[in-house]
C-alpha cells in the first residue's frame, strides 16, 4: 500500500508506480522521471505554455484529456481551477492520484477512468479543456476533435505530433472534382496515416501536417487564437463560424457516438 505520507519512502513507491511518462517535481525536489527521454518533460513544454494562459483559473472549470500523471492538471489547480483529469490508461491515473495527494491538491482535482469518446454523454461544458498530446493516438481523430470541441466554453489548448512544415495552401474551397493535382501541395491539409507502429507505438495512428491542423480546429468550429509554442494551437469557439455538428450535420455526430439521432417519427423512412 502506498502511503503518501510525510514519512513516505518517495524513491521506492515512485519506482513501484513506474514507468512514468510525466516527470513531476514533488515538493521536496524529487522527480518521478529525471532521465527522461524528452529531457525535463512536460515542465519545458509548460514553460512555453503557461505564461499564454490566465494565470487566475478561479471559478473555472477544468478539462485535462489523457492528462496521463496530471502535470498539467496540477498546474490548472495550482492557479485556482477546478481540474477534472481524463485517461484511458489506469497506470497512470495511479499516479495521478497519487501525486495529487503528494501536493495536497486532492480537493481542487479529480481523475476518471474515460476514453476522449466518453464526452459524448457529458452534458457539462468546461471553460478550458487540454487536449495535448492524444489526438494522434485516436483512431477516429475527427470524431474526438469535435467531441471535444463542443465541450468547451472558453478555451482549448491542442496539441498533437505533426508532420515537418509550416506551409498553408489556402485556395480549398469548393474546387472541381478535376482539382485533384493541388492537393500534393505541401500546405494542402492532410494527414499521414500509420498503419504500423511508429516510435514503437500502436496506438500512433494519424500524423497531420500544419495546414490540417488549422482545418480541422476550424471545422469543428474553433478559432485560432495563439501559437504558444512548437505543435500547441490556443483555441476559442467562434461563435461566427460553429461547426457542422451543432448544426446541419447533429445527426451524424449523434449517430457515430450511438445515440438516437432520428427525428421523432422517422424511424420507417
Ligand atoms: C502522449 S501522452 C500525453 C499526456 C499529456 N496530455 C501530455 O501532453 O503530456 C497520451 C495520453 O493520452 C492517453 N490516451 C490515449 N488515448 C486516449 C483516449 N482515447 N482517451 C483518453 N486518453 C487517451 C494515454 O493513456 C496517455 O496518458
Amino acid at each position: 500500500m502506498l502511503s503518501g505520507g510525510a514519512a513516505a519512502n518517495l524513491p521506492q513507491e515512485i519506482a513501484a508506480l513506474g514507468p512514468w511518462f510525466h516527470n513531476l517535481h514533488l515538493p521536496d525536489g524529487t522527480k518521478t522521471a529525471p532521465d527522461h527521454f524528452l529531457g525535463d518533460f512536460p515542465a519545458f513544454k509548460w514553460r512555453e505554455l503557461g505564461p499564454h494562459l490566465p494565470q487566475d483559473l478561479s471559478g473555472w472549470r477544468a478539462l485535462d484529456i489523457g492528462c496521463n500523471a496530471g502535470f498539467y492538471t496540477f498546474e490548472l489547480a495550482r492557479r485556482g481551477a477546478h481540474v477534472t483529469g481524463i485517461d484511458v490508461d489506469p497506470h497512470y491515473l495511479a499516479q495521478a492520484r497519487w501525486a495529487a495527494r503528494q501536493f495536497g491538491l486532492e480537493d481542487q482535482v479529480e481523475f476518471q477512468r474515460m476514453q476522449v469518446y466518453d464526452l459524448a454523454r457529458l452534458e457539462e461544458k468546461f471553460d478550458l479543456i487540454l487536449f495535448m498530446g492524444v489526438f494522434y493516438h485516436l483512431r477516429y481523430p475527427m470524431l474526438g476533435l469535435d467531441l471535444v470541441a463542443q465541450r468547451v466554453s472558453r478555451l482549448l489548448v491542442f496539441q498533437t505530433l505533426t508532420m515537418p512544415g509550416d506551409e498553408v495552401y489556402t485556395e480549398t474551397y469548393d474546387r472541381s472534382i478535376n482539382d485533384r493535382e493541388m492537393m500534393r501541395e505541401p500546405g494542402w491539409p492532410k494527414m499521414a496515416f500509420l498503419e504500423h507502429h511508429f516510435a514503437g507505438d500502436p496506438t500512433n495512428w494519424w500524423v497531420p501536417n500544419h495546414a490540417g491542423v488549422e482545418a480541422m480546429l476550424r471545422a469543428a468550429g474553433l478559432q485560432i487564437t495563439g501559437y504558444p509554442g512548437h505543435e500547441i494551437y490556443l483555441c476559442a469557439p467562434d461563435p461566427d463560424r460553429p461547426s457542422a455538428v451543432s448544426t446541419w450535420n447533429a445527426a451524424e455526430l449523434r449517430s457515430a457516438t450511438g445515440r438516437p439521432w432520428q427525428p421523432a417519427g422517422d424511424h420507417d423512412l
